[in-house]
Parts: structure tokens; C-alpha cells; sequence
């Protein structure tokens, strides 16, 4: 692996806590494999509970000091740390390609995607607001201080192991927080490149700690949620494992941003520009082979363009080339492990026993290895599918038929879950209707790609709360404090 890399010191295989790079004190270690080949990549210290609580403490430690950086100073380091992931774009990608599987070309725009995080929130650190208020006593005066929650713990997700990471650690940091962070454990090397980074960028030891575990994610979970000193828990994972850390975070009362699971409807209205909704959901659906929680899992398209749409999808998909993430010609990688291209097996096979028509793939690829899963188009596609209430994480787009509007609306909010929606209309006024019928969190109207650090990124109903991204994202860690003076004392 090192000798692929420009730079091979961005290679780390230890835990980065308080500025140093140490081993679990167990000294356990877990293996990283390749997604492509299955051959291993390299292998990270299993942290536990010890070693979880002194990265909450060193982190505690460096938050007193921290909090008190001025604004500028904050955004400065923001800013060198995202100028230095400018300057390793490769070695970045190449390190998310060799541990999560997706293509160069897509690891190389997460590298940038990743780092418009901490670009973005460099330049909202000096821009955190208070207000003046009109006290109801004419004695008083009023004001509010937005000030940073703490030390803040946050998991991230294998799906994007750079740009989850600082999505989260950029408002932590721009805030004035300090954060201990749980990198995904089947893709936990991005995230230690990123502390490299960091340290090159001279953020002070103890604000920015990662930690690494897999068999033990469990105990450190626990740990995390649990401790008093973590004030503040940021989640991107499973809607199950979320309601697990919220009920752990009830005990210390802990403030929470969770972005979970989606189930995202695409609606292609009979009015569509056809060539601007097929774009829109070869981008939605298959972007690092559907594991997105904003992919479209149910593509529902009115019954008067369905067989001409779903031919043109087909005539589409069938050049992807899937294979390696590593061979430049690699259009789609495989599944980040067994399980998720068995789970996506399974969905396939269970909306075919009940009568969806395979219309193009619909099989694994196990020529290539046990994680690929071939493109999929499925039609005729019915409600009590497990499409239906399950994300299926993977390339299979799944067709419905609809004939009216109001059809069409009732099926997309038919689930529990509310993270992103996409439709695909020309009418101005139907919109309006439907973006603000949709009950999601976010709406792409004739766009099938909506993620942007301008943009307030998270769900409604079971997929979470609290927003990542925007102007908003820096609110999840601060608290609001309320300072009345009385002025005729
Ligand atoms: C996610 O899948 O959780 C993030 C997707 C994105 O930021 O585009």
C-alpha cells in the first residue's frame, strides 16, 4: 500500500489521540480488506473502553484551551488543513478506493467534496451570531452568546470515510469544540490520513482525536454515549443503531444529530424532460454502486412514459463497467462486504417471488469476487416489497407505475422514513405542490444530485434530525446562552 502512495506518512495504522499516534492498550488489531480483492490493506488498533475514555479525556483537556481560540485563528486552521487535503487529492483517493471500493474518479470527488467541508466551515467559524432582544422588562437588556457545546463525540459511516468525517469534525472545529471521533471500521483509514493532515495543520494536540474499533464499535459506542464529559453525539449510520445510541445518550441528557436511513422516492412525471430525469437518476441511484442514504430506492415513473423510461435506463446502465475501483476503466465497484451484496440478493429475490419482472441484471458477480452485485432494473414493482420499507444500499433500481399525482405523492410518503426525495416535472406549479408534499428532509426538483456544503443536509420522521452542512450545521454545536443585565440597579 505505502509504495502506491506519493506520500507513504499518510499511511497510518495507529490511533490518533492527543496529538500522538498510539496502539489500543490491549494492543488488538483488526484487518482492513480491500472491498475488490478481499486482500488486506492494512490493520488498526481494536480500541475498547480504556482507551476510548482517555481520548474523551485528552479531548476535554484541550477543549478548555480551545474554546478560547479566537474565530479567525479557528477558520485559519480550518483552512490549512483543507488546503493540505487539496494537496493530496491522489494519495486521499487512492486510500478510499483501496478501503471502501468505489472508483478512483468517484474517490477522487469525495476527496473534494470532503474537503469543501472544512473549507466551508473555515469560512463560518468567524461568522457565529448572537442576537440582541427586546427585554419585556425596560429595566433589562438582553442579549444571546452562541458558544461551543463541549467536547463532542461522532460516528461516521464507511459509505464516504473522508467526507462523513468532516462533514462532522469541520462545525465541530469552527465552533470551538474538541471532538473524539469513531472512524468506520471496514474503512477507518481515510479518517487517520485526515489526523495526519490535521496535525501537518497544526490543529492543537487533543481537539481532534480519532479512534478506530470493530469488534469492539460496540463498547465504544457505549462509551461515547454514555460518558459525562461527551456532551454532544453526531451519528451517521442505521436507523436502528440511532435509536441504540439515543436511548445510551439518555442518561446524560446528550445533544444529538442523527442522519439515518433513507428510502428515497424518484418521481418522473408524465411532464418530465426525459433526458434531464435519466441523468438525474443514473446520478441518484448508482453513484458508488447505491450505497448512499439519498439514493433513490423507489423510482416511481407515471404509466404513460414507464416501458420508454425504463428502456432508456436500461440502454444506459448496460456500459457501466463494473470491476475494480483501482482500474481507471471502472465505472461501478463492488459492495463494501458479503452482507450488503447478500442483502441486496435477497431484496431482488424477494420482489421477484412477488412478481417484479427482471429487466436487466438482478445477479451477483461472483466471478469477480464475493461483494460484487451486477446493475439491476426491476418493474412492476408493488407495494409490501421489502424495496418498499427497507434501504436497499445497493444498484438495483426498483420501478413503480403511478396514474395520478396524488398517487404518486401518497406512494412516496408511504414509509417510515423521510431523508431525501427527487421528482422530475416541468411544471412550475406542480413543483411547488409536490416539494412541499413530500415529507423529506431534502427535495431535489429535476436534480438527482444534492449534495453540497451550502446545503442543509438531514431527514424528518425516522431519519433523524439536526442538519449537516450549510449555515445551519454549525448550530448543532453550539448552545445558545442568554445574558439579561439590569441597567437601573
Ligand atoms: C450519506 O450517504 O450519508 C451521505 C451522502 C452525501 O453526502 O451525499
Amino acid at each position: 500500500m505505502t509504495s502506491q502512495l506519493k506520500d507513504s506518512s499518510l499511511f497510518k495504522q495507529q490511533c490518533y489521540v492527543n496529538g500522538q499516534w498510539l496502539p489500543a492498550q490491549s494492543g488488538k488489531l483488526f484487518a482492513v480488506d480491500n472491498p475488490s480483492t478481499c486482500a488486506e490493506v492494512g490493520q488498526c488498533p481494536d480500541f475498547g473502553a480504556a482507551d476510548t475514555e482517555a481520548a474523551i479525556k485528552a479531548a476535554d483537556v484541550a477543549f478548555k484551551s480551545y474554546r478560547k481560540t479566537p474565530a479567525r485563528a479557528r477558520a485559519n486552521l480550518l483552512r490549512a488543513w483543507f488546503n493540505l487535503m487539496m494537496e493530496n487529492i491522489e494519495d486521499l483517493a487512492l486510500i478510499i478506493t483501496l478501503e471502501n471500493g468505489k472508483p478512483l474518479a468517484d474517490a477522487r470527488t469525495e476527496v473534494k467534496y470532503a474537503a469543501s467541508f472544512l473549507e466551508w466551515f473555515a469560512e463560518e467559524a468567524p461568522r457565529i451570531y448572537g442576537d440582541t432582544i427586546q427585554a419585556s422588562n425596560p429595566d433589562c437588556r438582553l442579549i444571546t452568546l452562541k458558544e461551543p457545546i463541549g467536547v463532542c463525540g461522532l460516528i461516521a459511516p464507511w459509505n464516504f470515510p473522508a467526507a462523513m468525517i468532516t462533514r462532522k469534525v469541520g462545525p465541530a472545529l469552527a465552533a470551538g469544540c474538541s471532538v473524539v471521533i469513531k472512524a468506520p471500521g471496514e474503512a477507518p483509514l481515510s479518517a487517520l490520513a485526515l489526523a495526519e493532515l490535521a496535525h501537518r495543520a497544526g490543529i492543537p494536540a487533543g481537539v481532534f482525536n480519532v479512534i478506530t474499533a470493530l469488534d469492539n464499535t460496540v463498547e465504544v459506542g457505549k462509551v461515547l454515549t454514555t460518558h459525562p464529559i461527551v456532551k454532544k453525539i453526531s451519528f451517521t449510520g442505521s436507523t436502528a443503531v440511532g435509536k441504540l445510541l439515543m436511548n445510551q445518550s439518555s442518561s446524560t441528557l446528550k445533544k444529538l444529530s442523527f442522519e439515518l436511513g433513507g428510502n428515497a422516492p424518484f418521481i418522473v412525471f408524465e411532464d418530465a424532460d426525459l433526458d434531464v430525469a435519466l441523468r438525474g437518476l443514473i446520478a441518484s441511484k448508482f453513484r458508488i454502486s447505491g450505497q448512499t442514504c439519498v439514493c433513490a430506492n423507489r423510482i416511481l415513473v407515471h404509466s404513460s412514459i414507464y416501458e420508454t423510461f425504463l428502456q432508456r435506463v436500461v440502454d444506459t446502465v448496460k456500459n457501466f463497467k463494473i470491476g475494480d475501483g483501482l482500474d481507471e476503466a471502472t465505472t461501478h465497484g463492488p459492495l463494501i462486504h458479503a452482507r450488503a451484496a447478500n442483502k441486496v440478493h435477497d431484496h431482488v429475490k424477494d420482489a421477484v417471488s412477488k412478481g417484479a419482472r427482471v429487466v436487466f441484471g438482478g445477479e451477483p458477480l461472483s466471478d469477480l469476487g464475493p461483494n460484487f452485485f451486477n446493475i439491476t432494473v426491476l418493474a412492476d414493482m408493488k407495494p409490501g416489497m421489502k424495496v418498499c420499507s427497507e434501504e436497499t444500499f445497493g444498484p438495483v433500481a426498483a420501478f413503480f407505475s403511478f396514474d395520478t399525482e396524488q398517487e404518486a405523492i401518497e406512494l412516496a410518503n408511504d414509509s417510515e422514513v423521510g431523508l431525501a426525495g427527487y421528482f422530475f416535472s416541468k411544471d412550475s406549479r406542480r413543483c411547488w405542490r409536490v416539494a412541499e408534499a413530500l415529507e423529506v428532509g431534502m427535495v431535489g426538483v429535476n436534480v438527482g444530485a444534492i449534495s453540497d456544503p451550502a446545503a442543509p443536509f438531514g431527514g424528518v420522521k425516522q431519519s433523524g434530525f439536526g442538519r449537516e452542512g450549510s449555515k445551519y450545521g454549525i448550530d448543532e454545536f453550539t448552545i445558545t446562552k442568554m445574558i439579561m443585565t439590569g441597567i437601573n440597579t
